[in-house]
């Protein structure tokens, strides 16, 4: 494990942004896992700084998002889709037909399977970013008694619901549901990058990185995987 210890989110965001072009420089068709949530914006907005300037080409990148809320369009404003549009894909140039997420509007279960299948057919993934939320989940694998392996729906807990209530007009329009990839397919991305800020997180990042090992920190499982990089800001 990595930790980079920056001092404030506009650098965790810079050294961020610097890990993953260093990933698509060195393997311009790379497979990147991308994350929503607050933490990430600083580093799409220097990653499109870096492309508008000529100096990162997306052309040949393939991306897979960990999650979206159930029953959102993509063209709802509080949608993951939405969100990955207005923050990083309507700035650099990924195919929009390499560009996925899970729908939020299909069937469930038949979409857990198309999404599962689809990061097979793209061999995996080769850098996967991550943020953390209050209860230690990653994308939406929420605490609870065992690890999930496949992308799968998920009731999102109060916890959650209440973080993420400062996006909507109200907690009572957060979709209750959501789904997630699994840890199957974030341990096998070949190289996890984990961004983190402000001191309301260094105390679920300390139980993750240096607690034991269990479901109710899932982001805990991160401490097995052998090519992790954590950035912080402000911890
Ligand atoms: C959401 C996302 C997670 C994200 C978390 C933390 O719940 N599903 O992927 O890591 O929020 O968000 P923030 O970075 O805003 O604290």
């Amino acid at each position: 494990m990595k930790i980079v210890r920056a001092a404030d989110y506009e650098e965790m965001s810079r050294r961020a942004a610097g890990v993953i072009a260093a990933q698509v420089i060195l393997n311009p068709a790379s497979v990147l896992g991308l994350a929503t949530g607050g933490t990430p914006v600083g580093a799409y907005e220097q990653l499109a700084i870096w492309h508008k300037n000529g100096d990162l080409d997306f052309s040949g990148v393939t991306s897979v998002n960990l999650d979206e809320y159930c029953g959102l369009e993509g063209t709802h404003p509080q949608s993951y889709r939405y969100f990955m549009q207005k923050n990083l894909f309507d700035h650099v140039n990924i195919p929009a037909e390499n560009t996925h997420l899970p729908s939020g509007t299909a069937d469930p279960a038949a979409e857990c399977a198309r999404y599962e299948a689809l990061i097979n057919s793209l061999g995996g993934i080769d850098m996967q970013l991550l943020g953390i939320g209050h209860n230690g989940h990653i994308g939406f694998n929420e605490p609870g008694p065992a690890f999930e392996r496949d992308t799968h729906a998920v009731t999102l807990s109060a916890e959650t619901i209440h973080a993420n209530a400062r996006f909507f007009v109200s907690a009572d329009e957060v979709p209750r549901q959501a789904l997630t990839m699994g840890m199957g397919a974030i341990m096998k991305a070949k190289r996890v990058l984990l961004v983190a800020s402000g001191t309301e997180k260094a105390d679920i990042l300390d139980r993750a990185l240096n607690g034991p090992i269990t479901p109710e920190v899932p982001a805990s499982i991160l401490q097995l995987h052998p090519d992790l990089t954590v950035v912080t800001g402000g911890i």
